[in-house]
């Protein structure tokens, strides 16, 4: 499928810093917070002209790919089937000053991304752009072969949607690290040294490839949170 219509469930930090990345990648783009349009349409024409501020339901409606940039915690407030048949890209993280209790918002026994993929059923779920701050997704992106590019984990269970993906990644402005398995987003998750990270190709791929070796990964080989 070629991906033309971007849409970003979030209208936060991070949304709206994708919102700018794919206008200048040439998508067109949908965008919405929590509630009305009028809510967040002055920011999205001040920050991000060209976007077009949207509720949820018109966002997914009108979009070939879709990015969830919400707080984790708020994942269960979209209805599940709103996004039957999606392709989403999940941005986000367990952020314990955002989402409170790991245990009160999460099942403590598999990854956040998991829980997202089994709560939206009938989604192709993909995880990136969640480990690098949002001023760097902002302050970083750069074409292709640019030397100083900077690169992105992109994993999901399903290998044609992670494919499709990482070219996306790479149109938005960043080199990809791709694996093929939901649960190793956790390798990327707070705690991990990749996340808040802005790291090339090459440092990021190091760091995966002794991901035991860290402390994060000898706490997540301890628990249940197991990766591949
Ligand atoms: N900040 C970063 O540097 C960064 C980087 C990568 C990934 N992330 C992850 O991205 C996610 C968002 O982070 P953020 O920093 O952008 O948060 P943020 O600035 O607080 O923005 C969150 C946005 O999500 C909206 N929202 C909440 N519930 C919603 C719903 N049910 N439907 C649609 N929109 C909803 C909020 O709308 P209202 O204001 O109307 O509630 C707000 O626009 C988090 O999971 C975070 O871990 C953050």
């Amino acid at each position: 499928m070629a991906i033309k219509r971007v849409g970003i469930l979030g209208a936060g930090k991070v949304g709206i810093v994708l919102a700018g990345l794919a206008l200048k990648a040439g998508y067109e783009v949908r965008i919405s917070g929590s509630g009305s349009v009028e809510k967040i349409a002055l920011t999205i024409k001040t920050l991000v002209p060209g976007a077009i501020a949207a509720e949820n339901k018109e966002v997914v409606e009108n979009s070939d790919i879709i990015l969830l940039a919400i707080p984790l915690s708020r994942y269960k407030n979209i209805d599940a089937s709103l996004l039957k048949n999606k392709l989403v890209i999940d941005a986000t993280n367990y952020w314990w000053e955002t989402d409170g209790i790991r245990e009160e918002v999460l099942d403590p026994d598999s990854t956040s991304s998991e829980q997202v993929q089994a709560y939206f059923n009938g989604v192709t779920l993909v995880k990136t752009f969640n480990h690098m701050g949002y001023h760097n997704l902002q302050e970083e992106a750069r074409p292709k072969g640019d030397p100083k590019r900077k690169a992105l984990f992109v994993t999901g269970n399903n290998h044609e949607a992670v494919d499709e993906v990482a070219a996306f990644v790479d149109s938005m402005g960043f080199d990809q690290e791709v694996h093929y398995d939901l649960v190793d987003g956790i390798m990327t998750e707070p705690g991990s040294p990749l996340f808040g990270a802005s790291l090339n190709h090459e440092d990021l791929k190091q760091i995966i490839d002794h991901f035991d070796e860290t402390e994060f990964g000898k706490k997540i080989a301890a628990s249940k949170l197991k990766h591949a």
